[in-house]
């Protein structure tokens, strides 16, 4: 399937492509959530009981779909979410994550489980943003925070909602664990599987094979792949780490995942530039409302005082507007650009930013809205008992 297919469009489709060229182990993991998959399902079906009220007979020749991030100018209101283990997935991994987002101008979040060091993937970017995990403890990520700061990232996304890693039942299933593992004797029951997709076999391999972590770097060089939910365990984040990561930083922090007002709240009072309402796409705590549900209640508890983002379920342009018109001033992607990345690089991250873009100028053509900055709460309506706080 090549992306010029006229198959390939929606979000969907590069789904499809995904699970064709990945073997069931990396799809799964990228595909997969927590336990029941509860929260995964309400994520996207959160979008489907909100619905637009349009004001029509305007004339509308034109939409603007820039905004302003985190002080950074973007010509879309989204942001390229964290994903870790992405060179896993292709061997552009990080790489074709971020020169994507720029080439849609805008901005990448790089993951600290990620396969190429900060500073290579800057060079695709200079609008990129670091997701801080204490891996490795405080010493490994004052480094890992001054490289960054030296590098020029932006802002820095503190994620909050991985105590300990989510139950990823597939993962389990499929041998995750032995995949990322040194040992090759576990790996053997898994290879028929694995053979049967040499596409992904031959870049895996040509790509040395599971990448280690540059950005992760502690006394004895840099962390395994293996060693990330024992490191994560270990390294769990405390609003009381703020102020030293505060201090060590000097720039804008973000904090990702924030499922409750108060929260939210704690996040303006230690001086956060913004939050992103997440739940880490189903794959952490498994049973919590969908994104979109606590996205008007994290919107009103901030009042303005810091920026509001939101992440989780976005497959269409019209998802984004939905989250506009609740108060977002932008949203971050994950799988929705991951599919394509996984599928085949940069062509499948440029596919995916071409499909959301395009979706969201029809979305405010029909909707009447010739600005993403305009869209607001009379632009849609809620089934009753939508929202949670
Ligand atoms: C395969 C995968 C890996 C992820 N890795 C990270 C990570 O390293 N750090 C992080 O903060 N979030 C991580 N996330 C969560 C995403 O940043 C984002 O919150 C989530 O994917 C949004 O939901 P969506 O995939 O439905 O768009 C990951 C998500 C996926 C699917």
């Amino acid at each position: 399937m090549t992306l010029a297919s006229p198959r390939i469009i929606n979000i969907a489709d590069l789904r499809a492509a995904a699970r064709a060229r990945l073997p069931n182990v990396v799809f799964d993991y990228l595909d997969g959530a927590a336990e029941k998959e509860t929260t995964l399902r309400d994520n996207e079906a959160a979008f489907d009981e909100v619905f637009f009220r349009p004001r029509l007979a305007l004339k509308i020749p034109k939409v603007d779909l820039s905004t302003r991030v985190l002080g950074v100018d973007v010509a879309l209101p989204l942001l390229l979410a964290p994903i870790g283990l992405s060179r896993m997935m292709h061997p552009r991994g990080e790489l074709a994550a971020a020169a994507g987002a720029a080439r849609a101008g805008t901005g990448y979040i790089l993951s600290t489980v990620s396969g190429y060091p900060l500073e290579a993937v800057i060079g695709e970017n200079q609008n990129s943003f670091f997701q801080l995990y204490l891996m490795g403890g405080r010493e490994v990520s004052e480094r890992t925070i001054a490289r960054a700061k030296k590098a020029g990232y932006k802002g820095l996304f503190v994620t909050i909602d991985t105590p300990v890693a989510g139950l990823r039942e597939k993962d389990f299933r499929n041998g995750m664990a032995a995949l990322m593992g040194r040992n090759p004797l576990p790996k053997l029951k898994y290879l028929p599987e694995i053979l049967s997709h040499p596409r992904w076999l031959a870049g895996f391999l040509m790509d040395g094979g599971m990448p280690s972590m540059p950005n992760a770097v502690g006394d004895s060089g840099p962390l395994r792949t293996t060693d990330v939910s024992t490191a994560l365990e270990s390294a769990a984040v405390c609003w009381d780490d703020l102020g030293w990561i505060r201090q060590a930083w000097g720039g804008p922090i973000v904090i990702k995942g924030i499922h409750a007002a108060d929260d939210a709240r704690r996040a303006v009072d230690e001086g956060c530039a913004g939050v992103v309402v997440s739940n880490h796409g189903g794959r952490q705590l498994d049973g919590v409302a969908g994104s979109l549900r606590v996205l008007p209640s994290v919107v009103a508890a901030v009042g303005g005082q810091c920026e509001v983002l939101c992440d989780g379920g976005i497959r269409r342009g019209a998802d984004i507007a939905k989250a506009l018109a609740l108060g977002a001033k932008a949203v971050l992607i994950g799988r929705a650009y991951a599919y394509g990345m996984a599928a085949v690089g940069d062509a499948g991250v440029d596919r995916a930013l071409e499909i959301l873009k395009s979706d969201l100028v029809r979305t405010l053509k029909l909707l009447g809205c010739d600005s993403v900055r305009k869209l607001d709460r009379s632009n849609v309506s809620l089934r009753p008992g939508f929202a949670v706080d």
